[in-house]
């Protein structure tokens, strides 16, 4: 059965474009049943209504306080029926009443080869830190910032006249090829999400890499 998929955005919402987009052309068995956001500003959202998504809008302002809105969005994100949640360019951390809701079911892409450059600016740290080459992750998320599970990344070289953008634009490229194919690699049963997640078969593709559990 088709895997249903909520979506969580905070901008511009490439990620969701991209990932739509692969369900269009076949690439990705899944469904986007739902699209929300922190911020009614988000570009994303357009995106969603017109292709009649549901959307939904959980603003932290307009809760008491931080406990108060991550049980409202929780219940939100639960009230779609989604069987997987995606953060794609979600820009904050998620409380436990998600976590506990969605258990190993919540993935995020986040734009630099983790653990290295976790946080805000992925690109803008790589950069600083002279690294050759960067790319993105697709990780299960945890209680951490960007520490959960990693389940596969894709490289991209560091230019030597880079910008910080146009950096984030070469990565954010290589997620919108990434994001797809782990969801759909987790529709299908590929990828096997757990406390150790586990591909079941060997993946041969140039610019992806998964990263096994050495212990697997
Ligand atoms: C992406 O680079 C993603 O890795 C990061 O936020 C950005 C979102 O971009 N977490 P978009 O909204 O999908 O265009």
């Amino acid at each position: 059965m088709t895997l249903q998929v909520a979506v969580l955005i905070s901008g511009t919402g490439s990620n969701l474009r991209a990932l739509l987009e692969a369900i269009d052309t076949g690439e990705c068995d899944a469904r986007v049943t739902a699209v929300l956001s922190d911020r009614d500003t988000a570009a994303g959202l357009q995106l969603a209504r017109e292709r009649r998504i549901p959307t939904r809008c959980v603003r932290l302002r307009d809760h008491a306080d931080r406990e108060a809105w991550n049980h409202s969005l929780a219940r939100a994100v639960s009230d779609t029926g989604a069987q997987l949640v995606v953060l794609a360019g979600f820009m904050r951390v998620l409380g436990k009443p998600l976590l506990d809701a969605f258990p190993e079911r919540i993935l995020n892409v986040h734009p630099a080869l983790l653990p290295s450059f976790p946080g805000k600016d992925g690109p803008g740290d790589a950069l600083t830190a002279g690294v050759r080459i960067s790319g993105c992750t697709v990780h299960l998320v945890d209680e951490g910032v960007d520490t959960g599970p990693i389940l596969a990344q894709a490289a991209v070289p560091v230019l030597p006249d880079d910008t910080r953008d146009r950096l984030h634009g070469r990565i954010q490229r290589a997620e919108h090829r990434l994001l797809p194919r782990v969801v759909h690699w987790v529709s299908t049963g590929m990828l096997v999400l757990g406390r150790r997640p586990h591909l079941e078969h060997v993946l041969s593709d140039d610019r992806i890499l998964f990263v096994p559990d050495p212990s697997q």
